[in-house]
């Protein structure tokens, strides 16, 4: 009755059913209730004809420029779930971070589903712009999708070098100031659709957040010197990554053309006009800064120092020099 060799490590799959955790299990079951599909909801009452061309252009940007974010979700947290197979991480931990990955394919489909509609036309880099506003915002889109697509090859050599925890410390901050966005979102919005799509996808944010809160809560109080110091940039270049879409793209780190935030806020306001709850640029300046203040909260409890964010008013630790390559940014 040998046994077999041991099996090296890291390996794919654990054999076990740990469970320290219990928030995680509780994140979990709200999942599973909460779980929606965004198929079902109204499209019946959506008539896209009540919308002239140029809303319509406007109100697909922002969901295209919602999915430069969402539609890179999935492929980053399937990476982030095998990671938490091969760590061996806790049952319910696997679980929530299996639900992140279902729920931000929610949101990419969500995005499929009102550009489709909108545009009459499933791919709005190849779509043939109808307004003079359209054709800027396709050009802002291409430039938008360029910038996010140069972080995957960096991330996908980040995964295995850091802890979850680690991993995921920018995540929260783009969770907590995503959770206020979509509220917002979703009491200023005045079609159906889109204000059940912003209610349900708010409540996946404020759950994805409550993950980010119970690894933080598990692990950082044993983080070594060295990961604290990521951390700190890690939240730094968070910042900048995500302001993108819950603030405006700092120009000296995403690589835009001079007048892409001008097209930009041109089609919120088109957009707001027709009724797409966007927040204002002061709604979302406070939004993102109390997201951070929200974030220092925490870190501090950790005595993680908090990096300077001076666009919003928060002093802190300086940082410099951020490229595109260091970031491990999730959202
Ligand atoms: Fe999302
Ligand atoms: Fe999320």
């Amino acid at each position: 009755m040998d046994l077999p060799p041991v099996t090296a490590q890291p390996n794919v799959f654990p054999l076990s059913w740990n469970a320290q955790t219990a928030k995680m299990e509780e994140v979990w079951d709200a999942a599973q209730r909460e779980n929606w599909d965004p198929k079902q909801l109204a499209w019946d009452t959506f008539d896209v004809e009540s919308y002239s061309w140029e809303e319509r252009e406007s109100i697909a940007y922002w969901w295209t420029l919602l999915s430069c974010f969402d539609a890179s979700a999935p492929p980053v947290f399937a990476e982030a779930l095998i990671k938490c197979y091969e760590d061996h991480e806790e049952d319910p931990v696997r679980r929530c971070f299996f639900s992140v990955t279902r729920d931000e394919q929610n949101h990419e489909q969500m995005c499929g589903l009102a550009i489709t509609r909108l545009l009459e036309h499933p791919d709005p880099l190849t779509y043939t712009p109808k307004t003079e506003l359209g054709k800027k915002l396709q050009r802002n889109a291409h430039w938008l999708y360029y910038n996010g697509g140069r972080y995957w090859t960096g991330y996908k050599k980040a995964v295995p070098k850091y802890s979850l925890a680690v991993l995921f410390s920018s995540f929260l901050m783009g969770e907590i100031a995503a959770a206020t966005i979509f509220k917002q979102m979703h009491d200023n919005t005045r079609e159906l659709v889109f204000k059940e799509a912003f209610r349900n996808i708010g409540r996946d944010e404020g759950r994805h957040m409550a993950i980010c809160m119970a690894l933080m809560e598990r692990d950082y109080p044993k983080l070594p010197d060295e990961d604290r110091a990521i951390v700190t940039k890690q939240i730094r270049a968070g910042y900048l990554f995500l302001s993108a879409v819950l603030f405006e793209p700092p120009m000296d780190f995403w690589d835009l053309p001079a007048d892409f935030i001008d097209v930009q806020r041109e089609a919120e306001e088109v957009a707001r006009g027709a009724g797409f709850g966007i927040p204002t640029y002061e709604a979302k300046k406070e939004n993102w800064k109390n997201a951070m203040l929200n974030l220092k909260g925490v870190l501090d409890r950790y005595d993680i120092p908090f990096p300077a964010i001076p666009e919003v008013g928060i002093s802190g630790q300086e940082i410099s020099e951020i490229e595109m390559d260091d970031i491990i940014p999730v959202f």
